[in-house]
């Protein structure tokens, strides 16, 4: 018998870490979902445990409708209480009501800036008070390129995913303040033109018109927008920060 026996590495195994994904039921979501499960530990989201189409397995699930601010705070308790290790989050749930701004309701107007602005917001603070405790950390804002271009009907939503853009990059800035010796790190992702439930929306005419600025020649698979996560979530993008990366196909 060996003096020392070899240790038998296939029973140590090392602890994942753990990433939320909001919007994680279908679409983008869901893609990402798909691209790092294995990978990490995942905490998943959507408004209602119904949304899901697809078998969770052993991920965790959070829900709640970030157009109800109520249900946003306890959502941040939550990931408080039960997630005080996580290592990333994903905010990629959205939404988009299109309409002029002469006929939008205030009530659509709120529910945009809730949904893709303030309930972002409130989930990055916490995870940054997670992540400042921990000294690791990243966050990753699902902008648009709607939030640099501008687009006609798409005023508030253009407006919440411009405001992701800046609130990423001055995120970014504050936290290398505030954790000097290691790094939380925090971009943005501007989709372009992506197949998914919110561009089987747009009307055939304005997707013609989008087709035609697009030198790619077609529209984005969510799984591409899920390998660029995948790549930022890494250490192989440790330099990566107050960055918005565009995914488009060259749209313009
Ligand atoms: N598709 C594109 O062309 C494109 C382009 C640029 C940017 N983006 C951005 O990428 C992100 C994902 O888009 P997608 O195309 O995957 O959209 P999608 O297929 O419509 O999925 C939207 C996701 O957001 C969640 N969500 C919507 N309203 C919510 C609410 N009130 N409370 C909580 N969760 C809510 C949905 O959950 P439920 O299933 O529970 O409703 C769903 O998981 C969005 O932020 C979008 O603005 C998309």
């Amino acid at each position: 018998m060996p003096l020392f026996p070899q240790q038998d590495t296939s029973i140590v195994k090392m602890k994942m870490k753990k990433i939320l994904i909001t919007g994680a039921s279908r679409g983008i979501g869901k893609a990402i979902k798909e691209r790092l499960a294995g990978e990490y530990e995942l905490v998943l989201h959507a408004s209602s445990p119904d949304s899901f189409k697809y078998d969770i397995g052993k991920h965790a699930l959070l829900c709640a409708d970030f157009s109800q601010p109520e249900q946003v705070q306890h959502f941040c308790k939550q990931l408080k209480k039960e997630h005080g290790d996580l290592y990333g989050v994903i905010n990629n749930a959205g939404l988009t009501i299109d309409n002029s701004l002469l006929f939008l309701p205030e009530r659509d107007i709120e529910t945009m800036l809730q949904v893709n602005l303030k309930a972002p917001i409130l989930i990055a603070k916490q995870a940054a008070k997670i992540f400042h405790s921990q000294q690791r950390g990243v966050i990753i804002n699902m902008s648009s390129i709607i939030g640099q271009t501008g687009n006609a009907y798409q005023s508030i939503y253009a407006a919440t995913k411009a405001g992701l853009v800046a609130f990423s990059k001055s995120l970014a800035q504050e936290l290398g303040r505030l954790n000097e010796q290691h790094q939380i790190r925090v971009n943005c992702i501007s989709p372009g033109l992506i197949d998914s439930e919110m561009s089987a929306k747009i009307p055939q005419i304005e997707l013609d018109k989008v087709m035609s600025n697009i030198p790619s020649n077609r529209i984005g698979k969510t799984q591409e927008v899920a390998d660029l996560v995948a790549f930022l979530v890494s250490e192989q993008a440790s330099y990566i920060n107050g960055a918005n990366i565009h995914i488009n196909g060259g749209l313009y």
